[in-house]
């Protein structure tokens, strides 16, 4: 918050630090006022780099207050070292050395959720990125690896859980009645992997015995109140961790593997060594508290979290710009864990929708960069769906090129190598190259260009030669620093459908999918021996991130949506076919015209709702709308109102025509049998709230199901449908009955965190006339909390993201809501106020009077004094 102008850093400049860290002892004297942190760092010169003298020591820190230096045991007065506000300078005269620093922290007093602070009166850290910084001077960069020993003291009446990396070697009582516990961990890990917990929490206690027949103790930790909220992770853990051992051949290393769930947290989770943070709403579940939804949730990020023993622990980032090789890495391999453990196609679908909707919007905006950046100011800033998302789909694709089997000796490669080392993306690909003998040169452009590239597609039907041939053209749009792009090598999945609607096989081993290995600009790819002009299937199971033109009628839409083979592109084609007719109707919509729906829909929700063979789970997401967020990615102008009312009108107009299939499926669906969260009930209850949220659009008639539902549910599952189906049911009846609901909901479970962050939620989303007014009051509610990330997300980050009729009123009152908390929480917590901005960002791509309002706002924020590099980084960008 210091500098007018803070600094850019860059790829292109990293360096090997001057100095390692080999060993770092660290102890912390928790206390009420003041924690003492003590260092112990052994320190020896890089002796890769050359050097003419020996440099000094720079350390990175902040926010502490420097009581002791020592180096070899004596002591550096203030006048030989030098102090900024974010780096000690020592001066060194040996090869090897120790340096011991005592820093006093005020952990009670951190909002930024940072280093080391208080949650619900535990103390705990979170050091990733640059967080470690602020808990005592270090070398606080990936590359840095050491072997930590860590003691903690503190009050065991407050305090009797103390926990860190690693084993716990010792313990014992002081004199003053404090006591101590010593853990070690024998890996060598950077600093952002470090994590210290001290609370009073409870704890559930499992084995897991390993591939190699070694017993892993897994602990799970939570406030006492909570302790019947860990078996569903704990199930989890264990699934993951075979999983693991089943697919990549990677076993657990330390003995003890432990999970701890803290209510304010920036993120998910963490993956600190052996000591995993998660954020509360991403571990606690019960039936009753929690929907399917969060038990998927809950399935994926344990998963995720654990997989990064290995894939960014065992073998971690060389640098920041790097993040993409663990967290892409890591992203795709939860996905696939969650399609092993679940419906594989569904995976699919939700990845590939969620990633259309936002990652492209991402690509498409002012903050668009490459899975690795070449340059940022706040590091914060760079976990983004970019990074992720796409970093996992560019993964995927390399799966795809080298096969399962290449891939795997691949990995198996890439662990060997660099295990205990800090790498690159590029050390990645090469071992998946050497392994499989294959060539990735252009391959890498998906690392270094960012954007979404567009292929269009034409094709030509030959009678007299029985020749087929596809065109395809690619083109990625410029982006901020990149203006001309390099093709990109895309592997373009595609089959042909004869007329009845069957595969054509492609060759002579019969394949009726194949990989089309785009790499020009413009290519022509010919198949032989095609009898009857056919329909083209394109990008099949989304083979590569990228937006796919071709003109389909709606009539070849329907057609690919009931008989395409492959289950990701029969939804799409339902998809685009809904695309299609809403942006027509939103277009009307905007010029006031009449509107009226496609019979095709109509018939292709028919035909789903009638097709008792189709996997439910399946038949839920066919049945689903595109989301308004989905739609305004695909305008070229984004009119949210029109948008907003055409879709309504759809919803309307399906639910009524369809009226007797929703309530027939719905019917059929009902069950009785005891929560379970496995693949094939969640598909059920998914299809079955389907239909109810159909039904809920049917004025008064259908209002008594809704609140039976509400009343009878035995899962939170089923009870927080038909809660939100309450809520924005439109007809006026429904008013008075919601709001008895909500009341309800309240009561009963306004002891419950998790469960009020999902009532904010349904709240915050409702998009009918007043529910405005009803938001801006929920601040004051006693269920919300500025200083809590979570509450934060639920109520107003959901406003601004999935609540466009509101967010987006003429008057822009939206906006300056949204505005309003990025400048409170600049000061309170910087990296989430500069996530909530993300929508503000977008102007450019909005019509008025909608684009001058939000640029308005950003200039405002502009303008606040102390903005934080987080937020700053990401207004000067999006005003540019
Ligand atoms: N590394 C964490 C993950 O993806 C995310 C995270 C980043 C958490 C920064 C906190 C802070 O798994
Ligand atoms: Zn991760």
């Amino acid at each position: 918050m210091k500098d007018a102008q803070p600094k850019t850093i860059y790829l292109k400049d990293y360096q090997e630090p001057d100095y390692w860290i080999d060993n770092t002892e660290l102890s912390f004297d928790l206390g009420e006022e003041i924690t003492v942190v003590q260092s112990k760092l052994s320190l020896r010169l890089n002796e890769n780099k050359t050097h003419n003298n020996l440099p000094p020591l720079v350390l990175d820190g902040t926010d502490q207050v420097l009581k002791q230096v020592l180096v070899d045991g004596k002591t550096i007065e203030p006048g030989q070292y030098k102090l900024t506000d974010e780096t000690l300078a020592l001066p060194v005269t040996q090869k090897t050395f120790i340096v011991e620093v005592t820093t006093e922290i005020k952990p009670q007093e951190n909002t930024s959720l940072e280093g080391l602070y208080k949650s619900n009166g535990m103390f705990c850290t979170q050091c990733e990125a640059e967080g470690f910084r602020k808990i005592t001077y270090y070398l606080d960069r990936p590359d840095v690896m050491a072997k930590f020993k860590t003691t903690i003291i503190a009050d065991p009446k407050q305090y009797p859980v103390m926990l860190s990396n690693g084993n716990d070697i010792a313990k014992g009582e002081r004199e003053d009645g404090k006591q101590w516990v010593t853990w070690e961990d024998p890996f060598k890990k950077p600093s952002y992997l470090f994590a210290l917990v001290a609370g009073d929490l409870s704890n559930i206690t499992d084995k897991y015995t390993t591939c190699s027949g070694r017993e892993i103790t897994l602990k799970i930790f939570t406030e006492h109140k909570n302790i019947d909220k860990c078996d569903h992770a704990m199930t989890s853990l264990k699934k993951s961790m075979k999983w693991d051992e089943d697919v990549y051949g990677r076993e657990y290393d330390l003995d003890i593997f432990m999970i701890v769930a803290v209510d304010h947290f920036n993120m998910g989770a963490m993956e600190n060594k052996g000591l995993n943070i998660f954020n509360s709403s991403c571990v606690l579940a019960k039936p009753d508290t929690a929907t399917d939804n969060a038990y998927q949730r809950i399935e994926a990020i344990v998963g995720h979290e654990y997989f990064h023993n290995w894939s960014g622990n065992r073998v971690t980032c060389r640098d920041w710009f790097q993040l993409s090789l663990k967290e892409g890495f890591t992203v795709f391999r939860d996905a696939e864990f969650s399609a092993d453990m679940n419906s594989r196609p569904v995976k699919r679908i939700e990845d590939a929708n969620f990633l259309r909707t936002a990652q492209f919007a991402e690509d498409a905006g002012p903050t668009a960069h490459p899975i690795r950046p070449d340059s940022y100011i706040e590091i914060s800033n760079f976990y983004t769906l970019t990074v992720y998302e796409k970093g996992a789909e560019v993964v995927r694709m390399i799966h795809n090129i080298v096969g399962k089997e290449g891939f795997r000796k691949g990995s198996d490669l890439y662990f060997e190598r660099h295990d205990g080392q800090a790498v690159t993306t590029e050390e990645f690909v090469k071992a998946m190259e050497d392994a499989n003998q294959v060539d990735l040169i252009q391959f890498r452009r998906w690392y270094s260009q960012a954007g979404t590239p567009v292929i269009t597609v034409t094709d030509q039907y030959d009678n007299n030669n029985q020749q087929y041939q596809l065109t395809v053209k690619q083109h990625c749009p410029a982006t901020p620093g990149q203006t001309d792009k390099k093709p990109f090598h895309i592997p373009v999945a595609i089959g042909l459908l004869d007329p009845e609607g069957h595969d054509i096989a492609l060759n002579n081993a019969g394949d009726t999918t194949q990989v089309l290995d785009v790499t020009e600009q413009q290519q022509t790819f010919t198949f032989k021996n095609i009898a009857q002009q056919p329909l083209p299937s394109l990008l099949r199971g989304f083979s590569a991130p990228v937006k796919v033109k071709y003109p389909y009628s709606r009539d070849q839409l329907l057609f690919l949506a009931s008989h395409d083979s492959d289950g990701f592109n029969r939804w799409e084609a339902g998809q685009q076919l809904a695309v299609d007719i809403l942006e027509e109707l939103a277009e009307k919509a905007r010029k006031n015209q009449s509107l009226t729906l496609d019979d095709r829909l109509i018939q292709a929700y028919r035909a789903v709702l009638q097709d008792e063979q189709l996997d439910p789970a399946v038949a839920a997401k066919m049945l689903a709308l595109p989301s308004e967020g989905y739609l305004a990615e695909q305008a070229e102008t984004i009119y949210p109102l029109a948008i907003h009312q055409a879709r309504e009108f759809a919803k309307q107009q399906l639910a009524e025509a369809l009226s007797e299939d929703w309530l027939a499926v719905y019917q059929r669906l009902q069950s009785d049998k005891a929560y379970q969260p496995t693949a094939a009930d969640i598909a059920e209850r998914s299809l079955k709230n389907t239909c109810l949220s159909y039904l809920s659009q049917l004025g008064e008639q259908q209002l008594a199901l809704l609140e039976k539902q509400y009343q009878t549910a035995t899962n939170m599952t089923d009870k927080y449908a038909a809660l939100s189906c309450l809520v924005n049911a439109p007809a006026e009846p429904a008013k008075p009955i919601a709001k008895t609901a909500l009341a309800d909901f309240y009561q009963r479970w306004q002891e419950d965190v998790q469960v009020m962050e999902q009532w904010l939620a349904v709240q915050a989303n409702c998009s009918l006339p007043g529910a405005f007014e009803h938001i801006l009051s929920l601040q004051e509610h006693e269920a919300f909390d500025i200083t809590n990330p979570n509450k934060i997300r639920s109520l107003i980050g959901q406003f601004a993201m999935n609540n466009a009729v509101h967010f987006h009123q003429e008057t822009g009152v939206g906006y300056k809501l949204l505005a309003d908390y990025v400048i409170k929480l600049n000061i309170v917590n910087p990296q989430i106020a500069s996530r909530l901005l993300t929508p503000l960002t977008r102007w450019k791509r909005y019509g008025e009077p909608h684009q001058a309002q939000m640029k308005a706002e950003l200039v405002r924020i502009r303008k606040q004094p102390e903005l934080s590099k987080d937020v700053y980084e990401i207004v000067e960008k999006s005003l540019k």
